[in-house]
């Protein structure tokens, strides 16, 4: 079935063929002059007819009018034009024969598409440094990479979800020493990397005093990186320790990585790019350093080896996209991290295409703004950093203490709570366009009114009883529309899947995040305006009953694609 979109674009260029042979419209053309009227009192989908106006040598009202005319009656569609405007408004049966059974046909398929089959995408997220905390910042990478996986997934694309820890650097020499010096075993596993922290901070605090230090650091680094036994046992501790710690996060996200290969694996890959920028004479030697000259593209240098001749970021970014190309060999490889890293990834990706790389111009950075939060009770032990196991543990208490007085019998309010609560919070964060800077506050997120994860839940959650309570969902039949809202519900979730390769081809999750909110307030309109179980007419009640299922399954998939559970009693 072709999307509605797509098939009145298809209806209109065979109209103006007719009319206009020579005017060389076609559906990509109209595909591409179609839009939403904002206000859906005037029709589903709209062509306006000004743009046309100077190819086809006639006024916007009359091209209209001659298209309505050359158009005559469509099953899909009523189509009026006023003004410059062609209207169409999706028929009751196509509404009922093509949207409300493609739904109940593809079910949780209802949404994919196949655009991606035979495509690989490498996802590249999350992506913590380890000895460090999980922290609000990576909130971002987590739930947006996350997103976009699914997301792409449900394309039909193959994704490979990749965790680039920052598990390799110089700081590991600090890490050593601090250990040696002052941690011991127990205090770190207790701690965790909380602990870890501590050590580090101590370390800066005794290197102010003494300045030896920092060349203790670079020898233990030195020995980490020619392979010493015992810093490389302590290294590795450090990462299970700090690894074991973002597992608990992951968990609760439902968030599974298929690769966890960080900094650390692409070490010994580094030399051959090293020569081969150096074949090239792309390699430049600054103070020591060896670099990239970009001041050709208005960039900075890119660095890609220190004075002592150990990696650098850069360079482990560099060995790294050559090995997943290698490996994968992707059509798109995704980096999601924060805007403050975008100088770094277009720095890498100039690098790479100056190396000859021709697929340089699949690799996409996608970026996101910052994030803070209200409420000095988030602060920690370590400084003004927001954990998220902190945000989380707040939010699923206060989801059950509410539940404690809205549904005190509810079965399994820790999973519930635990499902709201997390969701509360990737809900809230998903629903700004992701470049932008957000201030977290829980109070708006926990709401279960508005714009929130709670409410969208709560939504799904209702249409859950309401089938529950019919007994079940009558069989295929006739279905009649009888009221206005019931019809604009079907015109909301026809648009679905069009939401999805939105949000893919934008890299955008707050689509769907978006839409779901679209889809719950004209479900929550239905259900205010048209009595559902408790309608007269059986098969009143029976459309009802199937288009509740239908919004049920948009909103379930929906939700799914931005990382929130769904229980069906809340
Ligand atoms: N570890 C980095 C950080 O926490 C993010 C890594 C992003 N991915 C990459 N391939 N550079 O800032």
């Amino acid at each position: 079935m072709l999307p509605f979109k797509r098939s009145i674009a298809h209806v209109i260029a065979c109209a103006a063929a007719s009319r206009w042979p020579h005017a060389g419209l076609t559906d990509e053309t109209i595909l591409e002059m179609l839009e939403y009227p904002p206000d859906d009192g005037m029709g589903d989908l709209a062509l306006p007819c000004f743009k046309l106006s100077r190819t086809l040598r006639a006024a916007p009202p009359s091209i209209a009018a001659a298209l309505a005319e050359a158009l005559g009656d469509l099953s899909a569609a009523d189509v009026s034009a006023a003004g410059g405007y062609l209207n169409f408004r999706m028929s009751r049966a196509y509404l009922t024969d093509h949207v409300l059974a493609s739904i109940e046909a593809r079910d949780e398929r209802y949404g994919a598409g196949e655009s991606g089959a035979g495509k690989t995408v490498v996802l590249d997220y999350s992506s913590p440094n380890v000895c460090k905390p999980f922290h609000i910042g990576h909130l971002g990478t987590t739930v947006i990479g996350h997103s976009l996986k699914l997301i792409h997934e449900f394309l039909g694309y193959r994704c490979v979800g990749v965790n680039y820890l920052g598990d390799w650097g110089t700081q590991f020499g600090k890490q050593i020493v601090a250990f040696k010096r002052w941690g011991d075993r127990e205090t770190v596993e207790a701690g965790g990397c909380d602990e870890l922290v501590r050590l580090y901070v101590k370390f800066h605090e005794e290197a102010e005093k003494d300045p030896a230090l920092e060349d203790e650091a670079r020898a233990e680094f030195h020995k980490l990186e020619t392979g010493d036994e015992e810093n490389y046992a302590l290294w590795k501790w450090f990462v299970d320790v700090s690894l074991a710690e973002y597992q608990k996060t992951y968990r609760q996200l439902d968030i599974k990585f298929d690769y966890y290969l960080g900094e650390s694996f692409a070490v010994d890959k580094v030399p051959a790019q090293v020569d081969r920028l150096r074949d090239l004479g792309l390699l430049k030697i600054d103070d020591g350093a060896s670099i990239v000259d970009l001041t050709e593209y208005n960039m900075p240098p890119c660095l890609i080896l220190k004075k002592d001749g150990s990696t650098i970021y850069h360079a482990r970014d560099i060995a790294t996209a050559v090995y997943r190309k290698n490996t994968y060999d992707f059509d798109l490889a995704i980096y999601v991290t924060s805007a403050q890293q975008s100088l770094h990834f277009a720095q890498l990706f100039k690098v790479l295409e100056l190396m000859g790389y021709d697929w340089h111009d699949k690799l996409v950075h996608v970026p996101y703004g910052t994030v803070s939060v209200d409420g000095a009770k988030l602060a920690t032990r370590t400084g003004n950093v927001v954990l998220l196991k902190d945000l989380f543990r707040l939010s699923i208490e206060k989801v059950r203490e509410i539940m404690e007085v809205k549904n005190p019998n509810l079965a399994d309010k820790d999973g519930v709570a635990e499902a709201v609560g997390v969701g509360a919070i990737i809900f809230y964060y998903l629903y700004n366009s992701r470049i932008k800077d957000i201030n977290f506050t829980l109070e708006q997120a926990l709401s279960f009114e508005g714009s929130t994860g709670p409410y969208a839940q709560y939504t799904y959650a209702r249409t859950c009883s309401i089938l529950e309570k019919a007994g079940g969902v009558p069989e295929e039949g006739t279905v009649q529309l009888t009221a206005p809202e019931e019809s604009a519900l079907l015109v909301v979730l026809s648009k679905f899947p069009e939401k999805v390769q939105t949000a893919a081809a934008q890299y955008e999750p707050s689509v769907i995040t978006r839409y779901i909110i679209e889809v719950c307030t004209a479900f929550n309109r239905f259900y205010q305006n048209c009595p559902i179980l408790s309608a007269e007419d059986a098969a009143v009640r029976a459309a009802r009953v199937r288009l509740t299922r239908a919004a049920g399954i948009v909103l379930r998939n929906a939700l799914h694609l931005i990382c929130l559970k769904t229980p069906e009693k809340i």
